[in-house]
């Protein structure tokens, strides 16, 4: 099977499913999309020589040259890890149930338009919470709505500051992600 990986970032996620499946005989990361073209994660890509492509909004909203691309590779599934632009409805439609996402909270809380990165903690600093999490989930129409896959929860001390909780959610993304994306794919297998 093959996994395509869509990231705006530094792309410490795609880092680990990289390294994860370049050992698997199950799956393996095709090719590594960017909107931007100065993240970090294109470096992450070469490093592992695996392809990459960056695209600009027109493309991505108005042509079908991403859709194109991922079809012409065969693309089995497709993982947003940090990809912070919402997903047009042609690519949607050519993957039904095959694009998935992470987030740094326990959706529903702390989701949604513009909820990302560092706000989501200050979020959940500012209301005080006891736990957070990440959840892992299958991607619609609607920033961070779709179905839930798996979610993960950590505690939060009083001493918690905002790059502990940062950390911390960090930790779970990177031990689960891996797993969800390989538990999808022999899933994928059996059909
Ligand atoms: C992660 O926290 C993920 O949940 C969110 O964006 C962040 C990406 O981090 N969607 P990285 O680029 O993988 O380090």
């Amino acid at each position: 099977k093959r996994i395509a990986i869509f990231a705006s970032g530094s792309g410490s996620n795609a880092q680990k499913i990289m390294e994860y499946f370049k050992k698997s005989n199950d799956a393996e990361v095709a090719i590594v999309l960017t909107n931007n073209p100065d993240a970090y994660v294109l470096q992450r890509a070469d490093n592992f020589e695996i392809p990459s492509h960056v695209f600009d909004r027109k493309e991505f909203r108005e042509t079908d040259d991403v859709v194109q691309l991922l079809k012409n590779l065969q693309i089995d599934l497709i993982v947003l890890a940090g990809f912070l632009w919402l997903v047009p409805e042609n690519l949607l439609k050519a993957f039904p149930n095959k694009i998935i996402n992470i987030h740094p909270s326990l959706l529903p809380k702390y989701g949604g338009k513009g909820m990302y990165g560092d706000k989501v903690h200050l979020a959940v600093l500012e209301n005080k919470e006891l736990e957070s999490g990440i959840t892992i989930h299958f991607v619609n129409e609607h920033f961070d709505e779709g179905e839930v896959i798996q979610q993960a929860r950590f505690k939060i001390e009083a001493t918690d500051d905002l790059e502990m909780i940062k950390f911390k959610g960090q930790q779970l993304e990177h031990q689960h992600f891996p797993k969800v994306i390989e538990g999808l794919i022999k899933k994928m297998k059996t059909i």
